[in-house]
């Protein structure tokens, strides 16, 4: 009876995405005893080793709707911004024949909230949420935009309304040059996305991510992380998608943390429920403490990469649970456990990245890890060989009692793993 019991209740899980966050998702939804079959599209090299992976696009959702229904899946997470903003939520909810599947995420509306850096800045407007002073402009208002910026103090910052790659926020000490950037931004230099453009006051402080988990009305808050933005040491050089991460983070104590709660993740969370959002699914606060005070940089409506990688082996309840209770409706009674523990994480990257870089290179050294947890970001399995396949390739994820111990296994395992060109930051986790 027990077993038959336990048996009913194991879900097949279907992970959308390929990156270090859905092989951190991956292993940590895996550890849970409701966990039945697990599937991610299309994974890497790394979930290959205990889950399927399946040669499907997280875009192409009549293929995932036949796949959803072949394999009796009962939840889909949603790892990368693109399907939501492309609709992936509504996609399920409209369609009868997959009423029975679950899906994390924000359905289109609320995916705005990432989608459109105007939309975002209108909630937060709305609901009295801490953030940068700014106005928004549309092609045509080019002079208009030129007059608001010489109303600000420098540096400017420019931001594309829409999704460009990670691309579309330039900050900028001179006035002329944020002038005929303005210009061009509106004139289409990022396409659609930035034809509706953001200016807003610059702000000066240090950055932080906080998680919240919500079922549109309730909600759970994750592990506060800090990732570093730029390939060089000390913050320095083009921006990537993230070179390492840390959790906790230690300059968000405990009054910037009730802050953050009280002016931010909650309003936000109100906000949701009061808009009638559509809205199971994580929602990522990108923040800037200055002066003490919190205020939102962005909002994403996923989790973040590499957070994810630190944020993860920090939660000891059972994630899939909290994941099944949000996609109910059901988090009112959820609890989440988080460990006292320090997390790291540091990424080692192809050489050339964030610029054009050289794929294929063979990895070695993964069975001579210890006391590690290595989230591959972008690897492929050829042939029985791990080969790099992408320009982040793997996150090395490391607990400690405090963060130097975290750290100085992080690093240890940067020296183990090899392959052609391998680089990574010496300097995760210190304090900019
Ligand atoms: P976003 O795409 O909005 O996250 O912006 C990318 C990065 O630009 C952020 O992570 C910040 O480092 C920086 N940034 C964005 N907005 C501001 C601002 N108002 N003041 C200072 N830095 C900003
Ligand atoms: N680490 C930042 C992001 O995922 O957008």
């Amino acid at each position: 009876m027990l077993f038959l019991q336990a048996y009913f209740y194991k879900m097949n899980v279907l992970i959308l995405g390929g990156g270090g966050r859905e092989h951190a998702l991956a292993w940590k939804i895996n550890q849970s005893e409701q966990c039945g079959k697990l599937f991610l599209a299309p994974g890497n090299a790394g979930t290959a080793g205990f889950a399927e992976n399946i040669a499907l696009s997280p875009e192409d959702f009549p293929a995932i709707k036949s796949f959803c229904q072949e394999q009796n899946i009962n939840l889909v997470v949603v790892g990368p911004e693109a399907p939501l903003v492309a609709g992936v939520v509504d996609y399920f909810h409209s369609d009868p024949d997959l009423s029975e599947v679950r899906i994390i995420g924000p359905a289109k509306e609320a995916a705005e909230l990432e989608g459109s850096k105007k939309f975002a800045k209108e909630f937060m407007a709305k609901y009295n949420i801490p953030t940068a002073a700014y106005r928004s402009f549309t092609n045509g208002e080019e002079a208009a935009a030129q007059s608001f910026l010489e109303e600000l103090k420098a540096p400017y910052v420019l931001k594309a309304d829409g999704l460009a790659a990670g691309k579309g926020v330039l900050i900028i000490s001179d006035l002329a040059e944020a002038k005929a950037e303005a210009a061009a931004m509106l004139g289409g230099k990022f396409g659609e996305a930035s034809k509706t453009l953001v200016i807003e006051e610059f702000l000066d402080g240090k950055e932080y991510s906080v998680f919240a988990l919500t079922d549109g009305k309730e909600h759970l808050v994750l592990p506060v992380a800090k990732d570093y933005k730029r390939i060089g040491e000390g913050d320095t050089g083009l921006n990537t998608g993230g070179m390492g991460a840390v959790s906790p983070v230690s300059f968000v104590d405990d009054s910037l943390w009730v802050k953050t709660i009280e002016q931010v993740v909650e309003p936000t969370i109100k906000g949701l429920a009061s808009e009638n959002f559509d809205y199971a699914g994580f929602v990522f606060f990108g923040l800037i403490e200055v002066n003490g005070e919190p205020k939102v940089i962005e909002y994403n409506v996923r989790m973040g990469d590499p957070e994810t990688e630190v944020v993860m082996p920090r939660i000891e309840s059972d994630l899939l649970q909290h994941l099944w209770a949000a996609a109910n409706g059901n988090l009112a009674d959820e609890k989440i456990e988080i460990s006292d523990s320090f997390c790291t994480t540091v990424m080692a990257v192809s050489e050339g990245y964030p610029g054009s870089y050289e794929k294929g290179k063979v990895m070695s050294g993964l069975e001579n890890l210890e006391d590690c947890i290595p989230f591959h970001a972008g690897t492929k399995l050829v042939d029985g060989k791990v080969l790099t396949a992408g320009g982040r390739v793997i996150a090395l994820s490391a607990m400690g009692a405090n963060k130097e111990a975290a750290l100085a296994k992080s690093y240890a395992a940067a020296k183990t793993i090899c392959f052609d060109g391998i680089q990574y930051r010496n300097d995760i986790g210190f304090d900019l």
